[in-house]
């Protein structure tokens, strides 16, 4: 399975259907805001791991019960609401899959394949049940839970081996030295200019002087490692914010919060102080 999902993400005849979906997905998805909360920015989470709780539950509930006696209307229920709730967790998924790269795209479209698949075998299983053919619906359930299993494999693979909607930047701290490190001379500090400095010789990050205030925050995007240093720093919601040059998400300069997506995470703000002249950072 591992070598087949090795294979799918370097399988370029994925990408024609893949291009079309993005396309429909980005202008179906059009308002901004609406994006942001389906990639989980005002929780500084993603949702769609969260959302599909309900229907994983729902339907793993159902199938239980489908194994008892005496359990038809409370399992055609569960298959009901997990049917309903799988609507919204897989529009946040797509969401979220047309702002990942190339090869995680092409996994991700496996995993949006084998979902939809078993929605569709739930569905037919809510509708068999609602005419009373239980004993099909019992088993178009099990086959659809079979197929979101093999669906919630994929993306287990997405996420876990190819770093899909994880935060890309936090390992950075697990590199930094204990202590305090030196990154700038306060007297020769621009306000209001993003300035790029490494500590430890390898783990970059931003520094943004307001009055005599100075943020210093991990370069590398949480989204896909962009680099936060050659970014714009905007306004927005009256916050100033530093803009991801590669796909546009924001993170407030006061405490890295994710205010625009594609990133569902906020981005890691270090602590400072100021030595003698000298502006120095640790690990938070
Ligand atoms: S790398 Fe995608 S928004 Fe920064």
């Amino acid at each position: 399975m591992r070598a087949l999902l090795t294979k799918v993400e370097q399988d370029s005849r994925l990408d024609g259907a893949g291009d079309r979906l993005q396309k429909v997905v980005l202008g179906t998805l059009r308002p901004r805001r609406l994006r942001d909360l389906l990639h989980g920015v005002t929780l500084g989470h993603p949702l769609h791991p969260a959302m599909v709780q309900v229907p994983v539950g729902a339907w793993i509930s159902a199938a239980v019960l489908d194994l008892m006696p005496g359990q038809r209307r409370p399992a055609t229920v569960l298959v009901g609401l997990g049917t309903v709730s799988a609507v919204p967790a897989a529009v946040a998924g797509l969401n979220d899959w047309a702002a990942l790269a190339r090869d995680q795209r092409r996994v991700g479209l496996v995993h949006a394949a084998a979902n939809t698949v078993g929605m569709a075998l739930y569905a037919g299983s809510l509708a068999a049940r609602l005419s009373g053919r239980h004993g099909m619906g019992r088993a178009l359930g099990f086959l659809g839970l079979s197929t979101v299993s093999l669906g919630a494999y994929i993306g287990g693979h997405l996420a876990y081996k190819q770093g899909a909607q994880v935060n890309q930047s936090v390992s950075e701290l697990h590199r930094m030295t204990d202590g305090w490190h030196s990154l700038a001379d306060m007297a020769t500090l621009p306000q209001r200019t993003l300035i790029t400095r490494e500590v430890d010789d390898n783990i970059s990050v931003i520094l943004y002087r307001h009055g005599d205030e100075v943020t210093v925050m991990l370069e590398r995007c949480p989204h896909q490692s962009g680099p936060l240093g050659e970014g714009e720093v905007q306004e927005i919601d009256g916050h100033a914010c530093v803009v991801c040059p590669w796909h546009g998400s924001a993170f407030r300069l006061n405490g890295g919060e994710v205010v625009q997506g594609p990133s569902g995470n906020d981005q890691q703000v270090l602590p400072t102080r100021i030595q003698n002249g000298v502006l120095q950072t640790r690990l938070p």
